[in-house]
């Protein structure tokens, strides 16, 4: 998740271009460019913070520019990767927000046609792809390159012959803010609301020529109509997509991080998937390590390689493998972590390497310090997390975690084409239950008034349970303990009264049955009860005071409705406490500290 701006007015560009792009930051924020029109194409990029490239840059008059503030998924953040890119002859800029799935056979033709690429990104076969079929005409130019594009984009194109920008749509979010003598083209609405308050959202095929005087759009070749909208919200609001904290955002991102974790992944027609790290035959064991939501995520992943790969798998808290003398052999060890900079996990990967085992990282943040620590790199691509307490970052490690299991599961054909199609129906399941959202939040009224609560479940959605209460606990301060269900009459039975709510997942698999005779020896000790359970199940609705239900799934991809579910409840719980939930107290978003 990147974020692109242009401008085409009466005004000089350039500031108003830095102006917005500072506004985007909040979709990434590792390098940065801009690109101004005059006789030729003057670009000024760089790794790090608009603000530091503000500072280098001179004054450059024109009144045509486009801007970009990066979130890197292809290419390590550096000056020669950031955007905006150029063609061959230097008279095209592009910038892009994005993932093009098959850049790499496109590069491939057009190196073969004598095309001179300078970066590692997917994007820079853009501008090469316009060069080839630009006769003049700039919106033909595009429309004709986006027909061999594969995969998500929204971007902004500048030559140095045209006074209009070109822009284009497909999945990734663009809109104009319509001015007066004077557009602005961007990501979001934050960064054009200091200039106006009048923006056209952009749909999917939707492409625009854009100048001083007006907007066109076309789609398939067609001119159409985009309805103007008056934007209600200051900057702050609007960066939160007028949602009121970035956590309740984020929780409403993961339908698209989904899609966006398996993008170029799945090869469809042939029900592969390919991670592109290689095969697994010099591993005896694999050796999962991470800390907080991360350590969770690790042990549903455990769950799945076992259950699809049946290689034995071991999870541990990185900040007591340090300590541990843990037994490996031919191990493959895995660290997972959203920011890529926790200490304790660096650490732990550290000591494994040195230990001789092949390592790999899944992280969030590309290029983050445990990208130079591990071989190989697995990105989750949640894009920037801004809240404190991980939510998309979650769901996206869950679904990177499934595809590997499923790279290199020895499961039949049919078998392995069940679990891709349900792993790609999942985001609409995801969707389904955010729309119930007000039902969660009636729930979280109740449990708002105590200050314990227990979380249970059983098998591949007891670390969910586990998740579900560290939220519960980090943002809204209610004491909760994630605990699981068989072990309940084994201690914390002694804690359960009426005093202590008890959150029950109830996943639609084998551990159901004995799940439900939990939930009546909780009920047997008047504890209110809030279960999760699959739509229509009534003896849960007997059973529990309040029931979330779950859209029917694949039991083993339960874990990604269920943690959702849990986070609206802890979010919800912890707006009827009036707590500061995007930065609790005494937490980091990255823990760099042992
Ligand atoms: C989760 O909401 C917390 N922010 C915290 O537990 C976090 O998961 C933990 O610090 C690990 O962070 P990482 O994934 O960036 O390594």
């Amino acid at each position: 998740m990147c974020g692109i701006v242009g401008y085409v007015g009466y005004r000089e560009a350039q500031p108003i271009l830095l102006n917005s792009l500072k506004r985007l930051e909040y979709r990434g924020y590792d390098s940065c460019g801009i690109a101004l029109q005059g006789s030729i194409i003057e670009v000024y990029k760089d790794v790090g913070r608009v603000e530091e490239l503000e500072k280098m840059l001179p004054p450059v008059e024109s009144k045509i520019g486009i801007g970009h503030t990066r979130w890197a998924t292809h290419g390590k953040p550096s000056q020669i990767n950031a955007h905006p890119h150029l063609d061959c002859s230097g008279k095209i800029a592009v910038v892009h927000n994005g993932v093009i799935s098959n850049s790499q056979s496109l590069r491939e033709q057009l190196v073969g046609e004598g095309h001179r690429f300078l970066s590692e990104t997917d994007t820079e076969v853009i501008p090469h792809l316009i060069e080839k079929h630009y006769q003049g005409n700039l919106a033909q130019a595009v429309e004709a390159a986006l027909g061999y594009i594969n995969g998500s984009y929204s971007i902004v194109v500048v030559h140095t012959e045209c006074e209009e920008l070109v822009v284009a749509r497909n999945e990734s979010p663009l809109i104009i803010g319509v001015g007066d003598r004077e557009n602005l083209i961007a990501s979001d609405v934050p960064a054009v609301l200091d200039h106006t308050d009048r923006v056209i959202y952009l749909e999917d095929g939707d492409i625009g020529v854009v100048s001083k005087q007006g907007v066109r759009i076309f789609n398939n070749g067609v001119a159409v109509r985009r309805e103007k909208h008056r934007i209600p919200w200051n900057i702050e609001e609007a960066q939160k997509s007028g949602y009121e904290h970035f956590m309740l955002k984020e929780i409403h991102e993961q339908p698209r991080v989904i899609r966006d974790s398996f993008r170029g992944y799945i090869r469809a027609i042939e029900s592969v998937v390919d991670l592109g790290i290689g095969k697994l035959t010099h591993f005896d064991n694999i050796l999962l390590l991470a800390c907080g939501t991360s350590y969770y995520a690790a042990w549903v992943g455990k769950h799945a390689i076992e259950k699809l790969v049946r290689v034995p798998v071991m999870v541990e808290l990185a900040s007591e493998f340090n300590y541990n003398d843990t037994v490996l052999g031919k191990t493959w060890v895995i660290g997972i972590t959203q920011s890529g900079e926790t200490a304790d996990t660096l650490k732990a990967l550290k000591r494994a390497k040195g230990l001789g085992c092949r390592t790999l990282a899944i992280a969030n943040v590309v290029e983050s310090s445990v990208t130079r620590i591990a071989e190989q790199i697995l990105y989750v691509r949640a894009g920037p997390e801004i809240s404190v307490a991980a939510t998309k970052s979650f769901v996206a490690q869950l679904v990177t975690l499934y595809l590997l299991a499923l790279s290199y599961a020895i499961i039949d054909t049919r078998s392995r084409e069940r679990l891709i199609t349900e792993l790609r129906i999942l985001p609409n399941k995801v969707q389904q239950l955010l729309n119930e959202e007000e039902k969660i939040a009636e729930c979280s009224k109740c449990l708002a008034k105590y200050e314990n609560a227990f979380f249970v479940a059983r098998g591949i959605n007891l670390p969910v349970a586990l998740e579900g209460a560290l939220k519960l606990k980090e943002i809204s301060y209610i004491h909760a303990e994630g605990y699981a269900a068989g072990e309940l009459k084994h201690g914390p039975f002694a804690l359960l009264t009426s005093n202590t709510p008890v959150i029950a997942i109830v996943a639609q698999d084998d551990t159901q049955e004995t799940l439900i005779t939990n939930l009546k020896e909780i009920k047997a000790r008047e504890s209110p009860l809030i279960a999760l359970a699959e739509e229509g199940n009534e003896e849960v609705e007997k059973l529990a005071d309040r029931v979330i239900w779950i859209p029917r799934v694949e039991p083993l991809f339960s874990p990604v409705l269920n943690g959702v579910a849990l986070q609206l409840l802890a979010y919800y719980t912890a707006r009827e406490r009036g707590c500061p939930i995007d930065q609790p107290r005494n937490l980091a978003k990255s823990v760099t500290v042992e």
